[in-house]
C-alpha cells in the first residue's frame, strides 16, 4: 500500500539556500503560468517543494507538488491524478484569482474555484496556498490530500488518503483508504469492496484530527471541541441533531449526551453498560406514489428485522461453517476468518448440544430445503437472549439416485444461499414466517435482506459500494437476487 508518510528528515537535507535566494520567489502573483512540457515550476523558498507539471513515462502530466531537492523528485499531491494532461496544457493563477488547468483542445478544469484570490504561495512545508487580499487562506492543497501526508499537514473531518493504482508507476487512485471521518475514528479501508475498515483506531469521541506534528515528526490524534457529541438534551433534542446531520447514520443518548455516529457503524451491542441508552437509527422515508399510510416507523420492527437479517445471514458464516461437517471435503466453501475481531465481527463456536439446548431440541422448524432444515431458537450469551437460526443439514435424503452425489454437495450449502433459494423462489416468507411483525413489514424486510445478501456475498466483486448501499437502502436503486456461489457450481433445487 502506498500511503506514504514522508518523514521530516528529507526536509532538513543540508543546501545552501542563499545562493538561491535570488532566483526563488515562492510569492505567484496573479496570471502567471506554467506550461507542461517546460522546466518551468513554483519553487519554495527553501527550494524544498515544487508545484507544476509532474512528468509521467508516457508523455502525460500532473498537476502536482513534488520533492525537488531529491534525485528521485517524489510526488505528494496531484490535481488531476486519474486524468493527466498532455504537453502544452497550462496551469494558471488567473487574473480573477482562480486556479485553473486548461487542456490543449481548449478545455478548462478549475483546481480552485471561489472566492478570488490574490496571491498564491508555494510554502517550504510543501503546501500551495491561495490567499485573499487581506492574507486569509481562500485555498490549500494541505485541505485536498491525495495519498501522502506531511509534515504539519492535519487530517480532519471527512478528509481521506487514497493510496497510489500502482506506487511511483500509476498515481491514480488505487484501492485502499485511510480516513479520518466525523466520528473520530480513524479507519483504513479497502473502500472498493465496502470494506468496514480493515483497521481502525477506535477513538469515537468528539471532532478528532489526526496530527503530524513537524517538530516532533510524531503523528496522534486529537479531539477538540464538541461537533459529534451535543451536551443537554433530550430524546427530542437528541433526534433534531441527528436529522439535522446529514453525515451521521445513528446517535445513541447517554446521560443527556447525544452521540451522533456515522458509518461504519460497529460493534452495537446491547450489554449492561448500555442500560438505560436509547439508540436511534435513521430510515429511509417511503416516498414512493403508492404511499402506505402506516408513516410512522415502528423501531421495533425495524430492529428485530436488523436481529432477524443478522441472526440468519451471520449464521450462514457461523454455525454453518464451523457446525455440522468437520470432515474435510474436495468442495470447500467454508471460509475461515481468523481475523474476524479486527473486523469487528465475534464469532464463537458452538457445542452441538448446546445448540440442541437452544433450539429445544430442535422442535421449531423454520423451513426447510432438500438435504436440510432450519430451527429457530435462543441462544443465552452472557445474558443475553439472542434469536438464532440454526440449519441442520441431513445426510442424502432424496431418492432418486442420479441425483445422489449433487445432493450430498448440497450438504454444504450456506444458509445465505438457502434464503437466496427462497427468494428466487418467490418465497422469502419461509425465512420469517413465524414472526408476524417483521411479515407485517414484509417489503422492508425483502430489501434489507437482499442488500444483506449482496453485501455478504462469497465473491467480493459482487460485493455494492457504500453509495450502492444507501440507495439500496433507500430504494432508488433496483435490487436483484444475487448469484449464489452453488449456483456456479451445481444447480441447486429446492422444495418447500
Ligand atoms: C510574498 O508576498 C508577501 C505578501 O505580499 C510579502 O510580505 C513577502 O515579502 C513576499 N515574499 C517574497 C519572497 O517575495
Ligand atoms: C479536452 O481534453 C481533455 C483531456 O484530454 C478531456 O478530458 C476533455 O474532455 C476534452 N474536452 C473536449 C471538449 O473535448
Ligand atoms: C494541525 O493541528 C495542530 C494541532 O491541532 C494545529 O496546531 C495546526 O495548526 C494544524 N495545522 C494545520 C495546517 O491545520
Ligand atoms: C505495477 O508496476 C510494475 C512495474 O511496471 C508492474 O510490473 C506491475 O505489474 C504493476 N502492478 C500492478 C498491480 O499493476
Ligand atoms: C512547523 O509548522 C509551523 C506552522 O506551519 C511553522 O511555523 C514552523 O516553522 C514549522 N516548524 C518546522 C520545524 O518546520
Ligand atoms: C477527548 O478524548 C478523550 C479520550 O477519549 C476524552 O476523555 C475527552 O473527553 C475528549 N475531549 C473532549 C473535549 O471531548
Ligand atoms: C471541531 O468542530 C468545531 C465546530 O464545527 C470547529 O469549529 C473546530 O474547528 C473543529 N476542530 C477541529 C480540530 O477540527
Amino acid at each position: 500500500m502506498a500511503i506514504q508518510i514522508i518523514l521530516p528528515f528529507l526536509l532538513l537535507q543540508f543546501l545552501n539556500f542563499h545562493e538561491l535566494h535570488a532566483q526563488i520567489s515562492p510569492n505567484i502573483s496573479l496570471g502567471t503560468s506554467i506550461t507542461a512540457g517546460s522546466s518551468d515550476s513554483w519553487r519554495s523558498l527553501s527550494d524544498d517543494f515544487a508545484f507544476g507539471f509532474y512528468s509521467l513515462p508516457n508523455n502525460l502530466y500532473l498537476v502536482g507538488i513534488w520533492f525537488n531537492k531529491i534525485p528521485e523528485r517524489t510526488l505528494v499531491w496531484s490535481a488531476n491524478r486519474d486524468s493527466p494532461a498532455a504537453a502544452g496544457s497550462t496551469v494558471r493563477l488567473t487574473f480573477d484569482g482562480q486556479l485553473t488547468l486548461t487542456h490543449l483542445n481548449g478545455s478548462v478544469e478549475l483546481i480552485y474555484r471561489g472566492r478570488r484570490a490574490a496571491l498564491g504561495f508555494m510554502g517550504n512545508d510543501g503546501n500551495f496556498v491561495l490567499r485573499d487580499d487581506g492574507s486569509g487562506v481562500v485555498w490549500e492543497s494541505f485541505s485536498s490530500p491525495t495519498d501522502t501526508i506531511l509534515p504539519g499537514q492535519n487530517l480532519s473531518g471527512n478528509q481521506k488518503l487514497y493510496s497510489n493504482a500502482n506506487g511511483t508507476v500509476d498515481y491514480s487512485t488505487g484501492n485502499f483508504m485511510l480516513e479520518m471521518q466525523y466520528d473520530g475514528n480513524l479507519v483504513l479501508s479497502a473502500y472498493h469492496f465496502s470494506d468496514p475498515g480493515y483497521w481502525y483506531t477506535r477513538t469515537l469521541t468528539t471532532n478528532v484530527s489526526l496530527v503530524f506534528n513537524n517538530y516532533t515528526a510524531s503523528m496522534y490524534l486529537v479531539n477538540s471541541t464538541d461537533l459529534a457529541r451535543v451536551k443537554d438534551v433530550d430524546l427530542e433534542g437528541c433526534k433534531k441533531a441527528l436529522t439535522d446531520d446529514c453525515d451521521s447514520l445513528a446517535a445513541s443518548l447517554v446521560d443527556s449526551r447525544c452521540i451522533k455516529k456515522r458509518m461504519p457503524l460497529l460493534n452495537a451491542r446491547k450489554s449492561f453498560s448500555t442500560k438505560g441508552r436509547q439508540a436511534l437509527v435513521k430510515v429511509p422515508m417511503k416516498s414512493s406514489p403508492e404511499h402506505k399510510k402506516k408513516n410512522d416507523f415502528d423501531v421495533r420492527v425495524f430492529l428485530r428485522i436488523s436481529v432477524i437479517v443478522t441472526a440468519t445471514l451471520a449464521f450462514c458464516f457461523g454455525v454453518s461453517s464451523i457446525y455440522y461437517h468437520p470432515a474435510p471435503r474436495s468442495f470447500i466453501r467454508r471460509r475461515r476468518y481468523s481475523n474476524a475481531n479486527s473486523i469487528g465481527i465475534n464469532f464463537q463456536e458452538f457445542k452441538y448440544m448446546e445448540l440442541q439446548k437452544a433450539t429445544n431440541g430442535f422442535s421449531k422448524a423454520l423451513g426447510r430445503g432438500s438435504s436440510a432444515k432450519v430451527y429457530s431458537g435462543i441462544l443465552s450469551i452472557k445474558d443475553m437472549h439472542i434469536d438464532i437460526a440454526v440449519k441442520v443439514l441431513e445426510k442424502s435424503i432424496e431418492k432418486d439416485p442420479s441425483r445422489v452425489e449433487e445432493e450430498s454437495e448440497e450438504d454444504d450449502l450456506v444458509l445465505s444461499d438457502w434464503v437466496i433459494s427462497c427468494m428466487a423462489a418467490g418465497k422469502l416468507e419461509t425465512v420469517v414466517g413465524h414472526d408476524p411483525e417483521v411479515l407485517s413489514d414484509f417489503e422492508r424486510f425483502e430489501r434489507m435482506a437482499l442488500v444483506g445478501l449482496w453485501c455478504i456475498h462469497p465473491d467480493a466483486m459482487f460485493r455494492p459500494s457504500m453509495k450502492k448501499v444507501t440507495q439500496m437502502l433507500e430504494g432508488t436503486l433496483e435490487i436483484g437476487i444475487p448469484p449464489s456461489l452453488s449456483d456456479q457450481m451445481s444447480v441447486s433445487n429446492y422444495t418447500y
